[in-house]
């Protein structure tokens, strides 16, 4: 199966970009200080697919949220990523089709979806580049 090299040189943080893995929507997001500190936050037992932020990202790399940017609810491509800013009422992504609110480690929230946004296998090849696949 291909493999799809991410360039993360050009990508602030508070900003994220959508690009596409075995065809299917793939989102990078470089995460702020503060979106950082609000998924830290979160009391993960309280959540419907408990996941930490450093389950979701790789040890010392944790501002980078690569995530599929595929709802888990019915499949729609959430907003918050290259098109629209309307990230929801938690900060990450929102989906438009039913209403799932997804939080800043991309962890489902609020609305129908049951598992947060799926994290596929990646390797970082340089300290600007990765590997998803
Ligand atoms: Fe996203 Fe239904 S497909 S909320």
């Amino acid at each position: 199966m291909a493999s799809t090299e991410v360039d993360l040189s050009g990508i602030q943080p508070g900003q994220a970009i959508k690009t596409t893995f075995r065809s299917q929507p793939l989102f990078v997001r470089h995460l702020t200080p503060e979106e950082i500190a609000k998924a830290e936050a979160v009391d993960v037992s309280s959540l419907r697919d408990p996941q930490t932020l450093e389950d979701r990202t790789v040890d010392g790399r944790k501002e980078w949220l690569i995530t599929m940017g595929v709802c888990t609810h019915l499949g729609c491509v959430p907003l918050g990523a290259g098109e629209g800013e309307n990230r929801g009422e938690f900060g990450g992504y929102f989906c438009p089709c039913h209403g799932s609110h997804y939080d800043t480690a991309a962890r489902i929230r609020k609305g129908p979806a049951p598992l947060n946004l799926e994290v596929p296998p990646y390797t970082y090849t340089s300290e600007t580049a990765v590997l998803v696949g």
